[in-house]
């Protein structure tokens, strides 16, 4: 089955065609966010125009990548694609309604078809997806101690979505069975990550400068940060705290050198990190999970990466852990057709709308 998927859901145009939920066929993208760097973050309305710039050239590409010599590009969608998915939330409204009325307007005219989707749940079905090139995007843990699972995600499992807008904990019982469990009571880890990476004085780049300055800290600690809600009973997360923990303490020094910056980096970094590997963990003993999936940009951090490995030797669990490939943990619409497949229900196309506070509680 192939599926046609659009996801315009923030900043980034995407289009892909992926065969049962699995095969990259072809992906293409656009963004605009360098036109939203000099303001400091991504300007709706900017976002919008740049959607409405994008969205044709965008599925032309994956359409000429695709489709056979000679063929037209109604002719393919008419052909060779099963059904049409498209974001539908959470994200801009603005954004979010170029997407959703070009997947109408081409499930209308040519009767496939047209399925909903929630860009934060699908951004777990990244883990679903084979890279382009062909090889698995599967990861799983093998360091030593971890169990050979032959690349299979196995079931149950425990989902953690890890991006600029959300930070949410799922139970997996199945490819089609989702479970929430928890999320961020206030901002999410990217988001917090953006914002420290601005008071530490990195005006681009986010989540990577800090990961790039982190790497720079020579070991020598000058400040502590907090855990936020590591030890409380609940699946939920808190990183706003952050904010003002490190405006108190950068305070403390008025030139810093490129050592404290690194210093500092390096603490966001392992809070940050700490937290999530604390809480993915607890819940993977909680529910014997036999899977671990990462997604999500902040799934991109090498660090996080690195300690979900150590803590699955250290808790001897017996879970396998899935990370996708870099360009398939930020936002991209080959998992918006990974999720179609595997979760997404048709909808007739009077009955969609873009929703820009779409729940996760699935
Ligand atoms: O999933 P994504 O591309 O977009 C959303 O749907 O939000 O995630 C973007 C977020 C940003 O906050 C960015 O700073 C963060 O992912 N990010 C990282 C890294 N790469 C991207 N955070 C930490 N370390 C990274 N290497
Ligand atoms: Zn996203």
């Amino acid at each position: 089955m192939k599926i046609l998927a659009i996801e315009t859901s923030c900043d980034e145009t995407a289009a892909a065609i992926v065969e049962d939920g699995t095969k990259i066929i072809s992906s293409a993208l656009a963004t605009s966010t360098a036109m939203h760097r000099k303001y400091g973050g991504i300007v709706p309305e900017v976002a919008a125009r740049e959607q409405l710039r994008c969205i044709m050239p965008v599925i032309q590409e994956v359409l000429e990548l695709y489709k056979k010599e000679g063929a037209s590009m109604s002719q393919c969608i008419t052909d060779e694609i099963d059904a049409i998915a498209v974001t539908t939330g959470p994200g801009l409204i603005g954004s979010l309604l170029v997407g959703v009325e070009t997947a109408k307007t081409m499930a209308f005219v040519t009767g496939k078809p047209l399925i909903p989707v929630n860009h934060v749940l699908a951004h777990m079905y990244a883990n679903f997806l084979e890279s382009i090139q062909g090889s698995s995007s599967r990861i799983p843990s093998a360091t030593e101690g971890a169990r050979d699972n032959n690349n299979q995600i196995e079931f149950p499992a425990i989902s953690l979505v890890v991006s600029g807008g959300h930070t949410e904990l799922f139970l997996m019982k199945s490819a089609s069975e989702l479970t929430w469990l928890g999320g961020t009571v206030d901002d999410a880890a990217g988001e917090a990550f953006d914002k420290t990476a601005r008071l530490l004085g990195f005006e681009t780049g986010g989540g990577p400068a800090i990961q790039n300055a982190a790497k720079l800290f020579d070991g020598k600690k000058i400040v502590s940060l907090p855990r936020p809600l590591l030890h409380d009973d609940t699946l939920n997360f808190s990183f706003s705290g952050l904010k003002t923990a490190i405006i108190r303490e950068w305070k403390k020094f008025p030139s810093p050198s490129d050592q404290t910056t690194a210093a500092f980096a390096y603490e966001v970094q392992e809070s940050i990190t700490d937290v999530l590997v604390a809480k993915t963990v607890r819940a993977v003993k909680q529910h014997s999970a036999q899977s671990i999936l990462l997604s999500g940009g902040v799934a991109a951090n090498i660090r996080l990466r690195k300690k979900f490995k150590e803590a699955i030797l250290q808790a001897k669990l017996s879970a396998a852990l899935f990370v996708p490939p870099i360009e398939l943990c930020t936002d991209n619409a080959a998992y918006i057709a990974a999720y179609a497949y595997f979760r997404g229900k048709p909808v007739d196309w009077h009955d969609i709308t873009a929703i820009p506070d779409l729940s996760v509680e699935a």
